[in-house]
C-alpha cells in the first residue's frame, strides 16, 4: 500500500531529516513508528501523502508516485493524516462542518457528504456533538473530530502523528481503541507514530527510527526484547517489559515476552504456582 524506496530528505536550511529510508507497508497492516525527538518521524509521515516530497528516492501510494502532480488528489483521498495538536486541525465553528471540510475540498457531493459525516461521527462516538462548537470540546473530543474528518474522506490509510500526545490517559485509550477498531473492522491501514511505547503493544509491526534512519523493525515482542538497544537511542520499553527485565535479572521469574501488566501478572502467578 505504501512503499518508501531509498528516501532521503533535507529541509531548505540543509537539515537532513531522512537518510536512505526504505519501508513497505501492506494493506490492512497496523504499523507503529517510534523514535526520539527529531529522529525524522514527522518528516516520514508527511512523505506518505505527498505533503513533503523526497529529495532522493521515491514514495508510492497504491502504486502512485507522490511526485506525480496528476496523482496528488487521488493520493490525498487515499491517505489521511491526523497531527498532534487538535486545535490546529479545526477550521470551522460547527462540528458537522468541520468533519465535512476535507471531503468537500475533494469534491464529494452534498447528499453523499451528509451520510458520510454522520457515519464518521458515529465511528468516533461523537454523533451527539454534530451541532456543537468544536472549540468548546475537550482535547480528546477535538482529536476524535479530527479523525472523523479524515474518515469522512474514506481513506484507505490513516496516519496518526502523535495524535494522542496532548491527551490524558483516558483520552489516549479512547483514540487508540477507535483506531484499532477502524483497522480491524474496516481494514484501514494504520501508521501510528507515538512516544508512548505501550501503545505499540498489539500493533503488527514496529519501526524504530534514529537520526533519520530506520534502526530496528519487527513485531513489538521482538523489538521490546532489545531493551538495551532502545535505551541506547533515547527510547524506553513499556513499564511491564521493564519490570519483566528486572524480575529476570534478579532471577525471580522468567516472564517470557510479556508486554502488558496483565500478561506479566499471569506469568508471575504461573511461576509462583510451579515453585
Ligand atoms: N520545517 C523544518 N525546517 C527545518 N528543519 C526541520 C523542519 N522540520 C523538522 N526539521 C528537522 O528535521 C529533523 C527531523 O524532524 P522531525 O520533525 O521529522 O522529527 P520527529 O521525529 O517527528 O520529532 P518529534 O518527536 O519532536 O516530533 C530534525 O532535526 C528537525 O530539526
Ligand atoms: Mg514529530
Amino acid at each position: 500500500m505504501l512503499s518508501v524506496r531509498n528516501v532521503s530528505f533535507s529541509y531548505d536550511n540543509g537539515s537532513r531529516a531522512l537518510n536512505d529510508v526504505s519501508l513497505d507497508i501492506d494493506r490492512g497492516e497496523f504499523v507503529c513508528i517510534v523514535g526520539h525527538n527529531g529522529s525524522g518521524k514527522s518528516t516520514l509521515a508527511k512523505m506518505f501523502n505527498g505533503l513533503l516530497l523526497p529529495t532522493e528516492g521515491s514514495v508510492t501510494v497504491d502504486g502512485m508516485d507522490t511526485a506525480d502532480d496528476e496523482k496528488m488528489l487521488d493520493i490525498r483521498r487515499l491517505v489521511g493524516i491526523v497531527f498532534q495538536n487538535p486545535d490546529n486541525q479545526i477550521v470551522t465553528t460547527v462540528v458537522r462542518e468541520d468533519v465535512a471540510f476535507g471531503p468537500e475540498n475533494l469534491g464529494v457531493p452534498p447528499d453523499i457528504m451528509a451520510v458520510r459525516v454522520d457515519e464518521a461521527l458515529k465511528a468516533v462516538g461523537m454523533e451527539s456533538y454534530a451541532e456543537s462548537a468544536p472549540h468548546m470540546l475537550s482535547g480528546g473530543q477535538k482529536q476524535r473530530i479530527a479523525i472523523a474528518g479524515m474518515l469522512a474522506m474514506e481513506p484507505q490509510v490513516l496516519i496518526l502523528d502523535e495524535a494522542t500526545a496532548m491527551l490524558d490517559p483516558m483520552g489516549r485509550r479512547d483514540i487508540l481503541n477507535i483506531v484499532r477498531e477502524l483497522n480491524k473492522q474496516k481494514g484501514i491501514t494504520v501508521v501510528m507514530i507515538t512516544q508512548y511505547m505501550e501503545e505499540a503493544v498489539g500493533t503488527d509491526r514496529m519501526i524504530v527510527m534514529n537520526d533519520g534512519s530506520i534502526v530496528m523493525e519487527g513485531t513489538p515482542a521482538k523489538v521490546f526484547a532489545r531493551g538495551d538497544e532502545l535505551r541506547a537511542i533515547g527510547l524506553d520499553v513499556p513499564p511491564a517489559v521493564e519490570l519483566r527485565e528486572l524480575l529476570k535479572q534478579m532471577d525471580v521469574a522468567d516472564c517470557g515476552d510479556a508486554m502488558t501488566l496483565q500478561e506479566l501478572s499471569a506469568s508471575i502467578c504461573r511461576s509462583l504456582l510451579k515453585n
